[in-house]
């Protein structure tokens, strides 16, 4: 869907949504397309790039705050769909930190040796969950996926340092009211989009930028890493104005950071991972590179991760 499509059926306008966010497109999944149907297109070409087998995969954690089903987990959905014999798996329900949290999860169960070889996998439906009338949200997001392949292994690469946070009390700043079971839907339930994503925008907005910002400084200094060392920072696409913010916090040039959110909006938990294949794929990461991961999304909860590829 591009800004055009949202000029139709909103009253909003390129210029503003191009000036407010940054974005310009986003993906939107067909009706018969679900989370884990694109988990399994993600996963397939990182096991591929991983020269890894299905039948070596122990674990599967799917981040994702739309899932194919109330029950079971995604993950189990995916797993019979890619085949994964010896797997098990399970949902991290964290927002736009759900990657984070399920990469900084799995790291550590693969360090503990119970696990060797673990899909990471962050993927949305959004669409699904998007008030199409409302314009201080519908204009935001898009579907996705992206997955990774956690390996125990020696070596210098890896997961150096994660972080994760999250603040409960600020929950009604970006939530959906209706379908769980404080607010079941009824039979006289009348739409009014309760039951889809709710957000205040700038109050987010705001610690979004501060916390991203702690907490990337926070795995930065666990590592004993400086901010000029990161070869590459990809942060969580929910909008330009927020990456740039952080971008001068952490006094570092807007080259250091990769942005996709021009092309696919806010895809919540797929956002850092779909932007980590694509700098991957387009050359920008090399061997030995420290790379720089934060997120932030409803919970609240936010989360950073520094890599070594
Ligand atoms: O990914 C999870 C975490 N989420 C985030 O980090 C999102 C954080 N928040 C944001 O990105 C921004 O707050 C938004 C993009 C959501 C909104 O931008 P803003 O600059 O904070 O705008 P605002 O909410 O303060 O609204 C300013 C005005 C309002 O009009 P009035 O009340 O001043 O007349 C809105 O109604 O902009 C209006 N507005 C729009 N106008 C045209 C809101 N959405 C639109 C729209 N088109 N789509």
């Amino acid at each position: 869907m591009t800004n055009a499509d949202f000029e139709k059926i909103v009253d909003t306008s390129d210029e503003w949504i191009v000036s407010r966010t940054g974005i310009r497109e986003r993906r939107i999944a067909d009706s018969d397309t679900h989370c884990s149907d694109m988990s399994v297109i993600a996963s397939r070409q990182a096991l591929e790039m991983a020269g890894c087998s299905s039948k070596e995969i122990d674990l599967i954690v799917v981040a994702t705050v739309t899932p194919d089903y109330r029950l079971p987990s995604t993950a189990c959905v995916v797993q019979e769909k890619l085949g994964l014999p010896n797997a098990t798996g399970f949902d991290v329900a964290a927002a736009c930190a759900g990657f984070i949290n399920g990469l900084s999860l799995v790291g550590s169960l693969v360090e503990t040796g119970r696990y060797k070889k673990a899909l990471v996998i962050g993927t949305e439906k959004l669409s699904a969950f998007t008030n199409y009338r409302d314009r201080n949200t519908c204009v935001l997001f898009g579907d996705a996926a992206g997955a990774v392949v956690v390996t125990a292994q020696e070596g210098e690469s890896g997961i150096v340092s994660t972080f994760l946070k999250s603040d409960g009390r600020m929950r009604e700043m970006l939530w959906a009211e209706v379908g769980g079971t404080v607010n079941p839907y009824t039979t006289d339930y009348t739409y009014d989009g309760r039951d889809k994503i709710m957000m205040n925008g700038s109050d987010v907005f705001k610690v979004a930028v501060r916390e991203m910002c702690r907490a990337a400084e926070k795995v930065l200094a666990e590592a004993g890493i400086s901010s000029e060392e990161v070869a590459l920072v990809v942060p969580h696409q929910a909008n330009i104005r927020i990456i740039e913010a952080l971008a001068k916090r952490l006094k570092l040039g807007m080259d250091k950071f990769y942005i996709n959110i021009d092309r696919y909006g806010n895809t919540s938990s797929a956002s850092v991972p779909l932007a980590l294949d694509q700098a991957n794929r387009d050359g920008v990461i090399k061997s030995g590179d420290y790379v720089l991961m934060a997120a932030f999304g409803g919970g609240l909860v936010w989360g950073s991760a520094l890599v070594r590829w």
